[in-house]
């Protein structure tokens, strides 16, 4: 498919397209300058690629416009030439059966439009929780220099003088209406409170999560993460990265040279420290599939021990992350992992200086939203990853997130089929429920949604919500939310749809979960398991053609990123030959 040359040895690859005095060059130029291009354009500077998710169905990314004309102001400055290219936008709200099922397409469609373009090196504005990941491992299979501009944090949501988070409180509020301690009217009343501004989730769930990946990655500029999107220096924040992506180019600054296996480090330490989301788990792993990073699953637990949250943020704590740029920001956080010797110091971030060197001096303002090491706002901020007989590939659960009476639990099962199974069937009276049940969703996972969907965070029973209960352990092969909270164990491999265990449990068995044993275990005996997988048949849905198939066929399990497997790897940005 490629051809042997690689633009990078006689200038910039663009210049494959636009350099030469013949029919191919007079093709790619003069179509271009219908778009009033002066000639000079075309003189071998450096084409920097701004890939966006602007989307109105995407309404967390729906300001992009104005941060693409940002970058555009920057790259302009630093003698480079700008080219703006939409790709595939992911909404999470909005999109079904989950966005998470096209985070593989959008990933596709990012690193073919690379590839197949001229450009030199790439500006990646992500926002919304799948476009991140989707946007950096299509980028990353590409290995251009590639810098990402997050689109910031919504304003915080307040109603009635109370401070209101995205996601976390729509969950609270259903709760309360559940059990019969809110009126419906008051939660439609709030439902326009909470997103007052543009932006994506101003907790800490998956997009802010996300964004704190980036900028402990070194992949974003400092202070990438919290800058809300409507303060006039995020509107800095992406003209700077304008500029740096010129000089990224001209330096040969590549993904794969800040994307390695320290970065991804930092990057787990850092979601323990901040109490990021469990989807950076797989969206993580999927990235470093990508660029064949040695980075795993059992990565996550080993190097999140140890590490506290500092931040006080919701889901689990009280402020938001407009609080936490006030407060000094990511760099506050970067800055104390390093000093406690838990940040690999050296690695180099877009801006071309160390990681350290960027946080080293940062100033916390608020040590209730970023707590110091000896007094975080949980012990435990990491991610623990278990195994046993009921996930023998892992599970995962964010302790910080769960209740302490819940992590050492042994108890019956009630199980549901689908999600489906369980809306029509969790408030029914015969439901052999008691408060210590857990509660166990099937056919949720990658293959069995199919998309692996955030629905593990099962909403309590009404029977016991209004008994009192405010959490129980609930275990699927779902993601949840990273806004939502409880005792939930996701990400069960292999799932239940490829005749995981999972699919072999049923009402009644006891399970038994030990988060500090890092064990998850069926309590059934070998012989009674047998024979259930004997009668096992699949029942999840299956598609006949269409991304869907494919994305059925080849798609990874949760423990590998829950990539299509022939997606991981990378081939580079070697010039595809001549189309006419
Ligand atoms: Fe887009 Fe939460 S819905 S970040
Ligand atoms: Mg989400």
């Amino acid at each position: 498919m490629s051809s042997k040359r690689d633009g990078r040895t006689g200038g910039y690859r663009s210049a494959e397209w636009f350099g030469p005095h013949d029919v191919h060059g007079v093709r790619h130029r003069n179509l271009m300058k219908n778009q009033g291009l002066p000639d000079d354009l075309f003189d071998g500077r450096p084409v920097i690629g701004i890939c966006n998710t602007y989307s109105e169905l995407t309404p967390c990314n729906a300001h992009f416009r104005t941060l693409a004309d940002r970058v555009k102001r920057g790259v302009w400055e630093a003698g480079g030439f700008p080219l703006e290219f939409p790709v595939t936008s992911l909404g999470e709200t909005l999109m079904r059966p989950t966005a998470m099922l096209f985070r593989n397409l959008a990933a596709i469609d990012v690193e073919e439009s690379i590839r197949a373009n001229p450009v030199d090196g790439v500006v990646l504005l992500v926002g919304c929780d799948k476009t991140t990941p989707a946007l950096v491992m299509g980028a990353a299979s590409c290995d251009l220099p590639t810098i990402a501009v997050s689109g910031g944090p919504m304003l915080s949501g307040h109603w009635r003088g109370e401070t209101i988070g995205s996601g976390t409180h729509i969950w609270k509020f259903d709760a309360m209406v559940k059990a019969g301690e809110m009126t419906t009217a008051d939660f439609l009343e709030a439902e326009g409170s909470i997103a007052r501004s543009p932006g994506h989730c101003m907790t800490m769930g998956t997009a802010s999560s996300m964004a704190s990946m980036v900028e402990s990655l070194g992949l974003g500029l400092p202070q990438n993460a919290a800058i809300p999107a409507v303060d006039s220096r995020r509107n800095v924040l992406a003209h700077l990265a304008g500029r740096r992506i010129v000089e990224m180019v001209r330096q040969d600054l590549r993904l794969s040279k800040i994307l390695t296996r320290e970065a991804f480090e930092n990057a787990v330490r850092t979601n323990g420290a901040i109490g990021g989301s469990t989807n950076a788990v797989v969206h993580l792993l999927a990235i470093a599939g990508r660029l064949k990073v040695d980075f795993t699953l059992d990565d996550w637990d080993r190097l999140g021990q140890g590490v506290p949250c500092l931040l006080d943020l919701m889901p689990s704590g009280r402020f938001l992350m407009e609080d936490f740029f006030y407060a000094g920001g990511l760099p506050v956080v970067l800055r104390r992992l390093g000093e406690a010797g838990l940040l690999n110091r050296d690695c180099v971030t877009a801006n071309g200086r160390s990681i350290w060197q960027n946080v080293e001096t940062a100033q916390c303002w608020n040590d209730e939203v970023i707590r110091p090491f000896d007094k975080p706002a949980k012990p435990q901020g990491g991610i623990a990853v278990l195994r046993g007989s009921l996930a023998p590939d892992g599970a995962v659960i964010k302790p910080s997130a769960a209740s302490p009476e819940l992590m050492q639990h042994r108890g019956r099962a009630v199980v549901f089929e689908d999600i489906e199974d369980y809306r029509a069937r969790c408030d029914d009276p015969d439901l052999p429920l008691e408060p210590g049940s857990i509660l166990v969703l099937k056919n949720c996972g990658p293959v069995g949604y199919p998309g692996m969907p955030e629905v593990g965070n099962m909403r309590l029973p009404e029977r016991m919500l209004k008994a009192g209960v405010r959490d129980m352990v609930r275990i699927s092969d779902a993601r949840m939310s990273g806004t939502a909270f409880g005792t939930v164990v996701l990400h069960a491999a292999p799932e239940a749809a490829v005749g995981g265990p999972l699919a072999l449990v049923e009402t009644g068995d006891e399970i038994e979960l030990d988060v500090a044993g890092r064990r998850l275990d069926l309590l059934v005996g070998g012989e009674e398991l047998a024979r259930r997988r004997a009668a096992w048949r699949p029942s999840h849905p299956v598609a006949d053609r269409g991304w869907v198939r494919l994305y059925q066929e080849t798609v990874n399990q949760a423990d590998k990123g829950a990539d299509l497997g022939f997606l991981t790897g990378g081939s580079g940005a070697p010039i595809p030959r001549e189309s006419h």
